[in-house]
């Protein structure tokens, strides 16, 4: 017998999270699923996210920290470690954890289990380099201004924010979800001062134009 459709099951089990009021509960019961070979992560790759990996080309992250948050299965956090960051990568699921520990046994990237939610108070603007691929919107959109700001907060001073994310038209359906793509209007909730714009960017998907990607990169004021 084949195995349930993997977004599908993410679906009902972030619909039984969010109706106990937990919204990220569902994402270790999701990993450690995964881990029994019952379902797949429906965002497991094996390569990093290609508009983070265009983006990041010829930089060089020698002698600067990165964070990559909900770093999913790592591949994003090994190709940040690869171009020389000193690289932290964290997890609201602790079994995601353990399985990129075990699957990078030599890695140089520090994988931690915290919440973006609840971020630990040491790494409060201390990074160089913050990457957020698709993890606001994995978090339901009345945590969004929360999550943007915690977000932001990891940045340091001089540093650069790199966001992608899925997009969505405004007259979209804004409550399906997950994922709860961003609006333009919700990519207005990262600026605050100090932060600037240094390039956004939006990809339209070609067979659904309603949705496409945004990569966005911020900059913070150095002092
Ligand atoms: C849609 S996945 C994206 C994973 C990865 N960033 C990628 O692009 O492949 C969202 C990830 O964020 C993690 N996550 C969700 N809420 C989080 C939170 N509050 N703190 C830390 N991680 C979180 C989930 O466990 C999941 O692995």
């Amino acid at each position: 017998m084949s195995k349930p459709d993997p977004d599908e099951v993410s679906r009902q089990l972030a619909a039984r999270s969010l109706a106990n009021d937990d919204p990220t509960g569902w994402f270790e019961v999701l990993y450690r699923a995964a881990e029994a070979g019952e379902t797949q992560v429906p965002w497991e790759r094996t390569a990093p996210n290609a508009l983070l990996a265009e983006w990041a080309a010829g930089s060089d992250g020698h002698g600067k920290r990165a964070i990559v948050i909900g770093f999913g299965t790592g591949q994003d956090s090994e190709f940040i470690a690869s171009i020389g960051y000193d690289t932290t990568a964290f997890e609201v699921a602790a079994t995601a954890v353990s399985a990129a520990r075990r699957h990078f046994p030599n890695s140089r990237v520090d994988y931690v289990e915290a919440d973006l939610l609840a971020l630990p108070a040491q790494w409060i603007g201390r990074f160089e380099l913050v990457v957020e691929c698709l993890t606001v919107q994995s978090l339901p959109r009345p945590l969004r201004a929360q999550a943007i700001a915690a977000v932001v907060s990891l940045l340091g001073p001089g540093g650069r924010l790199i966001v992608v994310a899925t997009s969505i038209d405004p007259a979209g359906d804004l409550n399906a979800g997950p994922p709860w793509p961003l609006t333009e209007a919700e990519i207005g909730i990262f600026g605050r001062p100090g932060i600037t714009v240094v390039r956004q960017e939006h990809f339209p998907f070609a067979d659904d134009p309603g949705f496409g990607r945004w990569r966005i990169e911020f900059a913070r004021e150095s002092p």
